[in-house]
C-alpha cells in the first residue's frame, strides 16, 4: 500500500491489527460527535495565503519546557499503544527521539516506563489520578528516577466515558477474550509479531500493584475501578510537592479551568477533550483553544490535541493559540502500520506539510504563527 499521508496509515492500520484494537484507537464516546468535531472544526479553519514574503528559510524548531525540539509536536499518551506493534511504545519513542521530539508515555502503557525512558529523549510521563495515592507516589518516583523531564497529569478522566464501540468490537463486554483471539487469528502477521513475540502484554507500569491481574483483559475494568472522582484543584498541591519538574495539566476545555491551572503553578496545560473519548457533545479542541489561549497564554505553555493528523493541522492549532501539539491516533496508526519506520515517516510528513503551510502563509518561524495567518480570524 502506498503511504503518502497520515490518512493512508489509518487505512493500513485497519488492515493490520485485530478489530478490537483498531476500534479502540479510532473510536470515541457515545455517538462520537465530539470525535468528529475535533476533525471537522479543525479542517474548517481557513488559512490566509500570502506570497512573495521571502520564506527561503523556514525554521520548525521551538522550545518546550526548556528543551529545544525539532518540531512543536510530541507523541501524546495513548493507552496500550504497545499492542499496535511489538514493544510498540519503545519503537515509537525511538522514532520520536530520532526526529527530535518528546515522547509522553501513558500510565496504562504496555511497556514499563523504564523500558521506554531508555529509548526516548525528551521523555515525559503521563499520570492519572488514581485512588491509591501511595501507588501514585511510587510512579512519580519511578518517573523521576527514569529521567522524565515533564509530568503530564490527566484530569479529564474521573470516570471513563461510555464507549459503545468497545463492546461492539470485543475490547470489552461479553466473551471479550474469545472474540479478541478469533480476531487475532484473522490477522496472522499481527498475531505472530505482537500477539506472540511482543509479550508480555501486561500493563507494564501497573504490574507491581496488579500482579497477575495486570493483563489486557482487565484494562477497562481497572480504569473504571481505580480513577478518583473526588480529586480537586487543591489536591494538586500534593503532586506539586512530589514533582519539582515541569507539570502539565491535560484535559482543559474551559478558560476558568485554565486559570485554575495557572493559579496552582502548572507549567503547561493540554487543551483536550481526550480525543472525543470522554464526554461526547463538548466543544472540539479547535473551538475551545482560542479563548483559553487568550486567558492564560503567556502565563504557561499551551498545548493542544484532538483531530491533528497532518502538518497543516499542526499549523492551524498553533495559529489558534497553541505553543505545541500532542499527536494521538496519528502516531498510533503509523506504528500499527509500519512500526518505528512508520512513525519516522509520519513525523517527516508532518514536518514537510508544516513547511509548506508556513511558506504559503508567509511565516518562517514557529513563534511567528498566530491568528494573523487565519483567513477569517477566530469565530
Ligand atoms: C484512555 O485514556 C482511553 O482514552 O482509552
Amino acid at each position: 500500500m502506498i503511504i503518502a499521508s497520515s490518512h493512508d496509515f489509518e487505512k493500513a492500520a485497519r488492515r493490520r491489527v485485530p478489530r478490537f484494537l483498531f476500534d479502540y484507537a479510532e473510536g470515541g464516546a457515545y455517538d462520537e460527535v465530539t470525535l468528529a468535531r475535533n476533525v471537522s472544526d479543525l479542517a474548517a479553519i481557513a488559512l490566509r495565503q500570502r506570497v512573495l514574503k521571502d520564506v527561503a528559510n523556514v525554521d520548525l524548531k521551538t522550545t518546550l519546557f526548556g528543551r529545544e525540539v525539532a518540531l512543536p509536536v510530541a507523541l501524546g499518551p495513548v493507552g496500550i499503544s504497545g499492542m499496535y506493534a511489538r514493544r510498540g511504545e519503545v519503537q515509537a519513542a525511538r522514532a520520536a527521539k530520532a526526529a527530535g521530539i518528546p515522547t509522553c508515555l501513558s500510565t496504562v502503557s504496555i511497556c514499563a516506563l523504564e523500558e521506554v525512558a531508555a529509548a526516548a529523549d525528551p521523555f515525559w510521563f503521563q499520570l492519572y489520578v488514581i485512588r491509591d495515592r501511595g501507588f501514585m507516589r511510587d510512579l512519580i518516583a519511578r518517573a523521576k528516577a527514569a529521567g522524565a523531564e515533564a509530568m503530564v497529569f490527566t484530569v479529564d478522566m474521573p470516570i471513563p466515558g461510555a464507549r459503545y464501540r468497545s463492546e461492539h468490537s470485543g475490547m470489552a463486554g461479553p466473551n471479550a477474550r474469545l472474540r479478541q483471539i478469533l480476531q487475532a487469528i484473522g490477522k496472522p502477521h499481527w498475531a505472530w509479531d505482537v500477539g506472540l513475540m511482543g509479550r508480555p502484554h501486561t500493563l507494564g507500569n501497573l504490574a507491581p500493584v496488579l500482579g497477575k491481574d495486570s493483563g489486557l483483559s482487565d484494562y477497562m475494568g481497572w480504569l473504571g475501578k481505580n480513577f478518583d472522582p473526588s480529586i480537586q484543584w487543591k489536591d494538586l498541591d500534593w503532586i506539586r510537592a512530589e514533582w519539582d519538574r515541569p507539570l502539565i495539566i491535560k484535559g482543559i476545555l474551559d478558560p476558568e479551568d485554565a486559570r485554575e491551572a495557572a493559579a496552582i503553578g502548572a507549567n503547561g496545560i493540554v487543551v483536550s477533550n481526550h480525543g472525543g473519548r470522554q464526554l461526547d457533545g463538548v466543544l472540539s479542541s479547535a473551538r475551545a483553544l482560542p479563548p483559553i489561549a487568550d486567558a492564560v497564554g503567556g502565563q504557561l505553555t499551551v498545548l493542544a490535541d484532538g483531530g491533528i493528523r497532518t502538518g497543516l493541522d499542526v499549523v492551524r492549532m498553533l495559529a489558534l493559540g497553541a505553543d505545541g501539539v500532542l499527536l494521538g491516533r496519528a502516531w498510533v496508526y503509523a506504528l500499527a502500520a509500519q512500526g518505528e519506520a512508520g512513525v519516522t515517516k509520519l513525523l517527516a510528513l508532518i514536518a514537510r506539510e508544516m513547511k509548506v503551510a508556513m511558506t504559503l502563509t508567509g511565516v518562517n518561524r514557529i513563534g511567528a504563527i498566530d491568528r494573523s495567518i487565519l483567513a477569517e480570524g477566530v469565530k
